[in-house]
């Protein structure tokens, strides 16, 4: 069961806007008109005619049943294009909306969908339905230039500072500054009461640091001694929008930040005002033009191409309804996903409206993008296409070429199921013969698990320079018009890496002809084995105490045998704590014998919400069947690992809150333990060696 939100980046969500015009933003991008819009934007495709689907409320996520709802409505409707700017993390191909979205295109739709905004969690926590394998799965770069407002400095000598708002703050009155402290390496700036001694800071501009609390309790705290307008500075985290919830507050560089503060201190008599009109600018970002860090990184658990391509979705003025303001610049990988739907609409009106065309665009698309390196330095590796796929699209170059590759992906796989030998084709579309030079692109080597620890890296994942190396049938050859040629490519993984790092290494097999823009073909690998990925996380890094656990009703770690009456008033039942340092197909457990003979992998020791419950599925056959069990209590099929985030997705907690078997048969009352399995990526379901397991503490079922 995935829980889905719209993917637009909110770093303190406010859940009563969380989905406040994100649809009209997503659209503008699509459909704005230039000759309309107040900032001449233009929408990728703005002819194009838009349906919109709703399957959100005004607050939360949805269910993929309503996306699915919403598809097949959508298919039903004729539309050409299905784009959906939203997910949760999932790490598989198999959620029913990856499913759904994936035959749909198969069928010969379009589909463009987020690839997902964790991007701080690290690898293998790719999103679905963005997942789904036919899908084009859409990474955010961000925009060179971000529209903005800068407020002027009066009593000291000073660039105006640049401020995160597209219009100006309705002030006309030069405004006093006064800053929360004077320190400017304060960690926790504002996070508790101002002191007795804090003047009334009605008529001040007030200056605070990011970090530690929430921007809504530095600003609740400065409200109660009568501030109105806030200027946070930022601590090194960046420079972006933040959510102030209904406070008049805005986000500043951390040099302009400090400048004013130390201002202040100095008792230096300055005021600032906001002009009205000519303050806007363009402000250069400097991580312009590469991967957003929020873009979530793939590969799926089962080796599929996530994302696919990239487009730009940091930072993006688009439209919003007008009691928010008619515009606004958000950030994320739904307003990347838009613009590779408009872009596909453009190649639909070039190359036709046909089934074909539209199966053909997520090729078309991949092999004309340009591959995007992981900085602005001049010796800098490329993003690991785990994170920006083919790379930033070109729709002009995707609309003019007349030489096509294909396939767009070469999935190598990890090295138990090692793809090594590949071919794609390379035609020659146009009019007169063409000369091709191959060349080998790599791009740097994820990094995936943080070494000595079962842990995957936390973003931005770490490159490294040690590369596969590719062997080819040809490297230069002429093609007359009308002709193709079927390319060999042979890898080898590569050497010197450490395995148990899990390093994900890929790149792009360069395709030129002089004077014309270069093509490309996507590789990607895993110099390890998925099947030696340890699943459950049983250390004690993030509770204390070493995992898996059985909570009691109080929420404390059951130590001793202990009686549950399943009493709903007062909560007496056991729950399951369990982490997942990595995904898992399987992640089951079976009521057992307190005297059970087992051996179990992990630590032996004397679902978010409602456990999602399905029939038992026996394996028959294999040695999983051998265990001897006296029922299954839940599976959970297709589960993605957890992150680090404590408000997040850090840890599974799975109650068995009635005495039931999977199948709602009541478990007669007795002494049990609970047997949790999970079978790693790529084992067999049937293989008892393929899982890992955990036999719980002794619990007695002693409904009164
Ligand atoms: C929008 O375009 C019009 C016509 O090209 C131009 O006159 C105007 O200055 C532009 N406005 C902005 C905000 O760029
Ligand atoms: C925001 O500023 C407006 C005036 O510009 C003021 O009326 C309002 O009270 C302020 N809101 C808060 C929450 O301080
Ligand atoms: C900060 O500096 C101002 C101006 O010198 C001074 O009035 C104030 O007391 C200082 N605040 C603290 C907490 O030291
Ligand atoms: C990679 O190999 C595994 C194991 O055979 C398989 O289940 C999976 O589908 C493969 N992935 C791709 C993209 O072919
Ligand atoms: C558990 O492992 C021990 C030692 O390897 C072995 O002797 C025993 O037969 C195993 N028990 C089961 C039930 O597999
Ligand atoms: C339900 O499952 C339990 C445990 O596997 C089994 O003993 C029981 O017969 C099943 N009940 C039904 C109605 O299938
Ligand atoms: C079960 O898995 C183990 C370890 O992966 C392997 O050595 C063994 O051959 C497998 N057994 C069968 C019957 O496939
Ligand atoms: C539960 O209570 C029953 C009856 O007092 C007792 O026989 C049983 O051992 C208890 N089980 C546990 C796990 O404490």
């Amino acid at each position: 069961m995935l829980w889905l939100v719209p993917l637009f980046v909110s770093p303190q969500v406010v859940i009563s806007q969380i989905n406040a015009g994100h649809g009209t933003h997503v659209a503008g991008i699509i459909g704005a008109d230039p000759l309309k819009s107040q900032f001449n934007i233009s929408g990728v495709a703005y002819s194009a005619s838009l349906s919109a689907y709703r399957i959100f409320g005004c607050e939360g996520g949805t269910s993929d049943a309503e996306i699915i709802d919403a598809l097949l409505l959508a298919v039903k409707d004729g539309q050409d294009i299905i784009t959906l700017s939203l997910g949760g993390p999932d790490g598989w191909t198999e959620s029913s909306s990856s499913v759904v979205a994936s035959r749909i295109a198969d069928s010969g739709k379009v589909v463009t969908i987020a690839a997902g905004n964790d991007g701080a969690s690290g690898s293998w926590y790719s999103s679905s339905p963005g997942n789904g394998i036919s899908v084009i799965s859409v990474a955010s770069l961000d925009n060179t230039v971000i529209s903005l407002q800068t407020a002027t400095v009066h009593g000291a000598t000073h660039d105006p500072i640049p401020y995160f708002e597209l219009f100006p703050f309705p002030v006309t009155n030069p405004l006093p500054v006064f800053a929360t402290s004077n320190d400017t390496t304060v960690v926790d700036d504002a996070c508790n009461p101002l002191p007795d001694s804090t003047p009334d800071l009605t008529s001040f501009l007030v200056v605070v640091r990011r970090g530690t609390c929430s921007f809504v309790q530095k600003l609740t705290n400065i409200a109660a001694k009568g501030g109105k307008l806030t200027f946070v500075y930022d601590n090194g985290n960046g420079f972006a929008s933040i959510e102030v919830g209904g406070f008049n507050a805005t986000l500043i560089q951390a040099a302009d930040g400090e400048f004013l503060v130390n201002q202040f201190a100095a008792g230096t008599p300055i005021t600032i005002t906001f002009p009205q009109t000519g303050g806007s600018i363009q402000l250069r970002d400097p991580a312009g033009g590469l991967i957003s860090s929020f873009t979530s990184y793939g590969p799926s658990n089962d080796f599929f191409f996530k994302p696919a391509v990239a487009a730009p979705g940091g930072n993006i003025l688009s439209t919003l309804p007008i009691p928010l303001g008619s515009y606004g610049v958000e950030s994320g990988t739904s307003m990347a996903t838009p613009f590779v739907a408009g872009s596909a609409a453009l190649l639909l009106q070039v190359k036709g409206r046909s089934n074909d065309v539209a199966r053909s665009i997520r090729t078309l698309l991949e092999t004309t993008a340009a591959a995007v390196p992981s900085d602005h330095t001049e010796d800098a590796l490329l993003q690991t296409v785990s994170q920006q796929g083919a790379g930033l699209i070109n729709v002009f170059n995707a609309a003019h070429a007349t030489t096509f590759v294909s396939p767009g992906e070469l999935i190598l796989n990890d090295t138990a199921h090692f793809r090594g030998v590949q071919i794609f084709t390379v035609r020659n579309a146009d009019s007169s013969p063409k000369t091709y030079r191959l060349s080998h692109i790599p791009a740097g080597t994820a990094v995936t698990v943080t070494p000595g620890t079962i842990f995957p890296a936390d973003g931005p994942v770490p490159l490294s320079n040690y590369f596969a190396k590719v062997a080819l049938s040809d490297t230069t050859f002429t093609l007359p018009p009308g002709q193709s040629k079927t390319i060999t490519a042979t890898f080898t993984p590569p050497s010197n890496v450490d395995s148990t790092t899990f390093p994900v290494f890929s790149g792009y097999i360069q395709v030129s002809v002089r004077g014309e823009p270069p093509l490309h073909v996507s590789y990607i690998g895993l110099a390890a084995s998925l099947k030696d990925k340890q699943v459950v996380d049983n250390t004690d890094v993030f509770f204390g105490v070493k995992l898996p656990v059985i909570l009691n009703a109080k929420g404390d770690v059951q130590e001793v045998p202990t009686n549950y009456t399943f009493d709903a008033a007062s909560g007496d039942f056991p729950s399951i704590f369990v982490r997942l340092a990595f995904g898992t197909p399987v992640l089951r457990t079976d009521l057992v014998d307190p005297n059970v003979n087992v051996n179990t992998t992990l630590n032996k020791r004397t679902l978010l919400g409602e456990p999602v419950l399905t029939f038992p599925n026996e394996y028959p056959g294999g040695t999983f069947d051998k265990v001897p069990t006296l029922g299954s209590l839940f599976e959970l099929d297709f589960i993605s690992r957890n992150n680090e985030k404590p408000d997040d997705n850090i840890v599974y907690r799975l109650p068995v809150n009635t005495p039931t078997f999977a199948n709602g048969t009541t478990i007669p009352n007795g002494n049990y333990r609970f047997l949790l399995r999970a079978l790693r990526v790529t084992g067999d379901p049937e293989n008892e060696s393929d899982y890992e397991s955990w036999l719980s503490p002794v619990l007695g079922v002693f409904v009164p």
